[in-house]
């Protein structure tokens, strides 16, 4: 599809009615006129290698005048059409409301991907509603990753140099421009298995992901780092990979992702104990969900015994 058809392609029945419904469609706009923004910054010269360029995080964690404008529109509408709701978004932080709903924001996932030219980067945006006491109790094995979200109702990931858009509502299904998504619910072997996962921004963090992957690798069809999680989650979804795995995401990366792959039918868990500590997102086809537990189990015992033989690790 081609990048002008892109801001009409999140549409399309599957999404249900109603609430959920209705934000999804939202969300879909948002990221469709943020990623548009973000994709005539990245054509016209003004973003790249030399242009508007800070490091955040750490020296190889990047952000660029497009992230901070594709997130100011997002934010400019999200005041106009839904004044009341939180927004949490990955360069302008928390802004709290008085609704019981959260905005959780990606202006560009997969930023240095967005800086090289490199085609992997997309906008992403989802709707939760807020954690609290009074509010609705959160899915328990993934609710550390979603910080002060609780149930995510929708949410779209746009990517806007492939002009694709995934997007899905709680109950409603999820779709690629506007298909409906289902990933396949049958068995499948690790050794048949392809496999997406990231990495962390910071040395140390990377080392000890590196230290796990060795012994995963070996394991599987292959492995692939696309540089975006909310690509790989929908990747999930739409069958381009048959799981993913990471460790240290922000809810702005995971939560449309999540959405789209577990309305799509995949499994989710967040495991704990895995280098380099807390909570790793593991989405997957159904029949590969208890292989790739076990496997990444296995490769941190290994990379722990690596590591007390006198190894390099984490
Ligand atoms: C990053 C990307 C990357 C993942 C990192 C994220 P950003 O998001 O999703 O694939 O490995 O963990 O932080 O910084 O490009 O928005």
């Amino acid at each position: 599809m081609s990048t002008g058809d892109a801001r009409s392609s999140g549409r399309g029945r599957p999404g249900g009615d109603g609430l959920a419904g209705e934000l999804r469609h939202l969300a879909v706009d948002l990221a469709e006129e943020a990623g548009q923004l973000a994709l005539a910054a990245r054509r016209s010269g003004g973003a790249g290698r030399r242009s508007g360029l800070r490091t955040k995080s750490s020296g190889t964690d990047l952000a660029t005048d497009a992230d901070r404008a594709a997130e100011q529109l997002i934010r400019s509408r999200l005041a106009a059409t839904r004044p009341d709701d939180g927004v949490l978004g990955e360069e302008g932080g928390e802004s709290p409301g008085s609704s019981s709903l959260v905005w959780l924001i990606d202006p560009i996932d997969g930023t240095t991907n967005f800086v090289y030219d490199f085609p992997a980067w997309a906008v992403s945006v989802a709707v939760a509603e807020r954690a609290g006491p009074d509010g609705p109790p959160r899915p328990a094995p993934l609710a550390a990753l979603l910080g002060g979200a609780g149930r995510l109702l929708a949410g779209a990931v746009h990517a806007p140099v492939a002009g694709e858009t995934f997007a899905a509502s709680l109950g409603g299904g999820a779709t690629h421009d506007g298909r409906r998504l289902r990933v396949d619910p049958g068995p499948l072997e690790l050794g048949q298995a392809l496999v997406a996962t990231g990495f962390g921004y910071a040395s140390s963090a990377r080392r000890a992901q590196a230290g796990l992957l060795a012994h995963v690798l070996p394991a599987v069809r292959d492995i692939r780092r696309a540089g975006a999680a909310s690509l790989d989650l929908c990747s999930v979804a739409a069958g381009r990979v048959d799981g993913y795995y990471e460790a240290g995401l922000n809810p702005w990366d995971l939560a449309a992702g999540l959405l789209i792959a577990v309305e799509a039918g995949a499994a989710s868990r967040a495991i704990e104990g895995l280098p380099p500590g807390g909570p790793t997102l593991v989405v997957s086809r159904p029949g590969l969900a208890e292989p790739l537990a076990g496997l990444l189990a296995a490769a941190a015992a290994a990379a722990d015994a690596h590591a007390a033989a006198g190894h390099n690790g984490r």
